[in-house]
């Protein structure tokens, strides 16, 4: 028995690597023919029905107005029904024909399928599902007060996206539609002081691999990382203005845009701005040196700064 495993373990690695590296360049000329496509091939979602979640402010109301401009449907969900009567009202004036808003809570699972239960009723029909709500969790785990206030960051920023994608994805199928997915960088790039956010955005890259799986060449879906973006969760009162104010800040609308783009182009990852992706081959290649780096950047800092968070 002893001997099978030790005979395996030195002998897959090397079998294995030499297969890979014979496959390799056969995939790469198929893939850069694929990614030819991509910059000539984008979907005309004039008419299309496009259902997003968080569309009252920042990226989802941005996200709303990019198709709106293409000439698309949009059913528009959110809590602060207000807000998400301006959206719609300025959606309208972009060249959007018809626009649904519908107050819900993603974190509860009636309220996404009455969300989708409205959409079809009032359209018929559903192209995109954008699943954009979030809300950040920040603050070192230690210092929570409250460690059950942490599981609403859970419920809505993963199982809120859970919920919409369960009762969509029969329409979706129909369509032969989309799923775009905001995670965020903080799910790849572990940092300090929100962990439970990069955790719940992790779970989504997770979550969405897998159902690529499940769902085939049925329903596209487009995982889209961010970097840092302008909006309500990075400006305004929840600004960590110690560390925030030295990271480079993408508009809302370049993000938006870029999104939005890519999801017609029917691409599997978006990261945006795109120079983010040097920070996950950093953590690939150095882990080590950039948890210690990491850990003195922010403890190094005086606590009441850090409290600001
Ligand atoms: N800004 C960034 O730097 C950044 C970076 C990476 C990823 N992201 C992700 O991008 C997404 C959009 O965030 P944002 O930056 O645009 O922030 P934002 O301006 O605060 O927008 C968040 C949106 O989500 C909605 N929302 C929050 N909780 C909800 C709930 N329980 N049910 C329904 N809607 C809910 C909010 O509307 P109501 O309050 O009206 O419900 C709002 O429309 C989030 O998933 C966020 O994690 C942002
Ligand atoms: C802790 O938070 C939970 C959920 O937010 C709440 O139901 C509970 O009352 C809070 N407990 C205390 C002691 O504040």
């Amino acid at each position: 028995m002893d001997m099978t495993k030790m005979l395996l373990n030195i002998l897959i690695p090397p079998v294995a690597l030499i297969m890979l590296l014979l496959i390799l360049p056969p995939y790469l000329v198929l893939k850069y023919l694929g990614l030819v496509r991509g910059f000539t091939y984008s979907e005309d979602v004039a008419g299309k029905v496009v259902l997003i979640t968080g569309a009252s402010s920042g990226i989802g109301e941005h996200i709303a107005y990019q198709y709106a401009r293409r000439g698309a449907r949009l059913a528009l969900v959110a809590r602060r029904e207000d807000r998400l009567r301006e959206v719609a009202s300025e959606a309208r004036k972009m060249g959007s024909p018809d626009v649904l808003q519908i107050r819900a809570d993603v974190s509860k699972v009636e309220d996404c399928k009455r969300f989708v239960d409205e959409t079809i009723e009032h359209f018929g029909q559903l192209d995109h599902l954008v699943n954009n709500a979030g809300i950040p969790g920040v603050g070192l785990l230690e210092e929570t007060t409250n460690i059950s206030d942490l599981t609403s960051v859970v419920d809505i920023n993963f199982w809120g996206s859970v919920y919409g994608t369960y009762f969509a994805a029969p329409y979706l199928r129909k369509s032969h539609g989309k799923i775009i997915v905001i995670s965020s960088a903080a799910g790849r790039f572990h940092s300090p002081g929100a962990s439970i956010y990069g955790a719940s955005k992790a779970a989504l890259i997770s979550l969405y691999e897998s159902l690529r799986i499940e769902f085939g060449s049925d329903i596209g879906i487009t995982i889209v990382i961010p970097g840092l973006v302008k909006s309500e969760m990075t400006t305004g009162k929840r600004r960590s203005k110690a560390k925030l104010q030295s990271i480079p800040i993408e508009s809302t609308e370049d993000c938006a845009k870029a999104i939005v783009d890519s999801a017609c182009r029917g691409d599997r990852y978006l990261v945006e701005p795109s120079w983010v992706w040097i920070l996950f081959l950093v953590k690939v290649l150095f882990p080590e040196v950039l948890e210690w780096c990491l850990h003195w950047l922010f403890f190094s800092t005086p606590r009441n700064s850090r409290k600001a968070a």
